[in-house]
């Protein structure tokens, strides 16, 4: 993820990471991505590693992304525990995120440097989180009046450490958005003038094309959708069914595969990826 994002930052687009939940969902993912010609993440909750077991869906993960004819990185999203972010790796996942933004700074930054030296010898991208995003992700909960942003002096001794990419808290949330939410687009610009690391946009279900633009022209070159994928994950399968109330399950998941590949391509032209799956030699 680490050279895939870099070739994103530097020439202004973002890779879409879309949260899977099973095959069918990850297939449409990267079948997405192959017919744009566009670089993909594959970004799993620790929930639904749980859910199937690493091993078990690291190998149909693996499996897509080894065979698929454009890059595709397996990323764990909002890992809080070294315990996980070891079984992922070996299971082949290839980049993590260590979410350790509830901590106090000090011990932020110093989980995610012991994350750091884990992954090195393996050449494992991360992730890492400074601020609070609300909303609700995971098992995790953040009320409105306990998120927070990022400040962009702390963050620097983030985006001086070699990840592949970092997350500031810039108004965003997880989940559907009762309200447009008020992006603090300033302090994404003064971190963007000072660093070329490349950003991860999180809560991107609910935000205006012209967010994700503005956002992906100040640096952020990975967009995290994830509630958006789950509605067309469920409604595709259920609409289908509800419609032709016939019992053979190849069809519904047919529909479901279809509803979630025309919302993955939709995104991945929005953030500029179309195209782009030769950008980056060197990625996975
Ligand atoms: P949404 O659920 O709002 O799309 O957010 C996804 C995300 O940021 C996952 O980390």
């Amino acid at each position: 993820m680490k050279p895939m994002l870099a070739s994103a930052r530097r020439l202004g687009y973002a890779v879409g990471a879309f949260n899977i939940v099973d095959y069918n969902s990850a297939r449409a993912v990267v079948r997405a991505a192959e017919e744009l010609r566009a670089p993909v993440i594959l970004q799993t909750s620790v929930k639904t590693v749980k859910f199937w077991g690493a091993p078990t869906i690291g190998s149909w993960l693996r499996e897509l992304a080894a065979t698929s004819p454009v890059p595709v990185a397996v990323h764990l999203d909002h890992c809080t525990t070294l315990e996980v972010i070891v079984q992922c790796i070996a299971a082949g996942w290839t980049s993590v995120m260590i979410d350790a933004s509830d901590k106090p700074f000090e011990e932020n930054l110093a989980l995610t440097k012991k994350v750091l030296e884990i992954t090195e010898s393996v050449g494992v991208g991360v992730e890492a989180e400074l601020g609070a995003i609300g909303g609700v992700e995971d098992d995790k909960q953040v009320a409105d009046e306990d998120a927070h942003l990022v400040d962009p002096d702390k963050a620097m001794a983030f985006c001086t450490l070699p990840l592949a990419v970092f997350a500031p808290a810039i108004g965003t949330a997880h989940g559907l958005y009762k309200s447009a939410p008020k992006i603090a687009f300033d302090r994404l610009e003064a971190l963007g003038r000072r660093t070329p690391m490349p950003f991860a946009l999180h809560g991107g279900t609910g935000l205006s094309d012209e967010v994700f633009q503005r956002c992906i022209r100040l640096g952020c070159a990975k967009v995290n959708i994830s509630t958006q994928l789950k509605h067309d994950f469920i409604d595709g399968f259920v609409e289908h069914h509800l419609d032709k109330k016939e019992y053979e399950p190849l069809k519904p998941l047919r529909a479901q595969f279809d509803r979630v590949k025309q919302q993955v391509s939709q995104k991945i032209r929005l953030f500029g990826g179309e195209g782009r799956f030769e950008d980056c030699q060197s990625c996975p």
